[in-house]
């Protein structure tokens, strides 16, 4: 049967019904938060109370570069949350010099 709404309205339900959600924890405070994927980690950490420090949001200087799963090092302001994962650690770096 086809369905009377538009296609914008079936994505529209989709995103809100299916969004899978994915546990996000903060090292090293330990902070988790439950996040969305695709959701952006700075707005992530922002939501969890975690401070990732950031100066040109558009990773080039790497002051908001974390790490995540087996010590890869990632600039949080132009990542998501990716699909694929029940869980995600993310280690933020503590330089005193920075
Ligand atoms: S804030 Fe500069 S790389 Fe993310």
């Amino acid at each position: 049967m086809l369905s009377r709404k538009s296609p914008s309205q079936n994505f529209l339900k989709f995103s809100m019904t299916d969004a899978k959600t994915v546990q996000i924890r903060f090292l090293p405070n330990d902070v988790s938060v439950v996040a969305t994927v695709g959701e952006g980690l700075l707005q992530v950490a922002d939501r969890a109370g975690v401070m990732i420090p950031t100066g040109c949001l558009m990773g080039s200087c790497h002051a908001c570069e974390v790490e995540v799963e087996e010590g890869e090092a990632i600039c949080a302001c132009i990542s998501a949350v990716p699909p694929g994962l029940d869980e995600m650690t993310i280690n933020l770096f503590v330089d005193p010099t920075w």
